[in-house]
């Protein structure tokens, strides 16, 4: 079972958002997916509440039960456990990052977003772990014209000291109304933009996760 711990210091960025729609598109693909939902918020709960049909192990954790429940999840025979944790929470944040086989840092493309990642980066890099960084709401082009934020956004992340994902996300509708119906994206618009977008960082985070696919893609090539 391969573990990813979605972070950043602030509140708002998109950690839950995100966990639950990798969730669905590793569902998607067969894999057998569990959730620790480490924000007291139970955010992550209350959007599988909401889902009919299958949907992912959904369980409330803290940084004393984050152990045994992956251990329960790979017993369970699972393949992934997604640990999507709070806002703030370094003592819960940091039991996640020890047993992440990749962190994925995420911020909106902000001056205080971006800052505020420096120690979650840090924390990561301290427990040797990979990462990668996604920028999550960002503006839509104007007229064809790409905002200035995006590139200065870009720029601080490479600070950071780790890959940024080859897909940004934007400000998108889809992202808010599939969650009312315990949706994916995927589900929710399934040739929308915000599809895409999760398709691809999908595989980005899937392809560090489990490199053999990289190495099948290739053979098939
Ligand atoms: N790409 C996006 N486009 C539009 N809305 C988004 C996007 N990503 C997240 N949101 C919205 O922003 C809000 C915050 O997202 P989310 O709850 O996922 O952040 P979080 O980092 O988990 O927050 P917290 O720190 O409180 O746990 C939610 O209302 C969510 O629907
Ligand atoms: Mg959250």
């Amino acid at each position: 079972m391969r573990k990813l711990v979605l972070l950043s210091r602030k509140g708002g960025t998109g950690k839950t958002t995100l966990s639950v729609n990798l969730a669905v598109a590793a569902m998607a693909e067969g894999y057998s997916v569990s959730v620790a939902d480490l924000d007291l918020q139970g955010s992550a709960g209350s959007w599988a509440q909401a889902r009919g049909g299958a949907a992912p192990d959904v369980r409330p954790a803290n940084g004393g039960t984050l152990f045994p429940l992956a251990n329960d999840a790979e017993r369970a025979g699972r393949d992934l456990l997604i640990m999507d944790t709070p806002a703030g929470g370094d003592a819960i944040s940091s039991a996640a990052i020890r047993l992440a086989d990749l962190a994925v840092l995420v911020s909106r493309p902000s001056y205080f977003d971006l800052a505020a990642l420096v120690p979650a980066a840090q924390a990561v890099r301290e427990a040797g772990r990979p990462a990668m960084v996604v920028l999550n709401q960002a503006p839509s082009r104007r007229a064809g014209v790409e905002s200035p934020i995006i590139a200065r956004a870009v720029e601080a992340a490479r600070v950071l000291g780790f890959p940024i994902a080859t897909v940004g996300l934007r400000a998108r509708v889809a992202f808010q109304e599939s969650l009312w119906r315990g949706q994916g994206v995927l589900e929710f618009e399934p040739r929308g933009a915000a599809a895409a977008e999760i398709a691809r960082l999908w595989s980005d985070v899937a392809d560090t996760l489990w490199p053999e696919r990289i190495e099948h893609r290739g053979a098939a090539e």
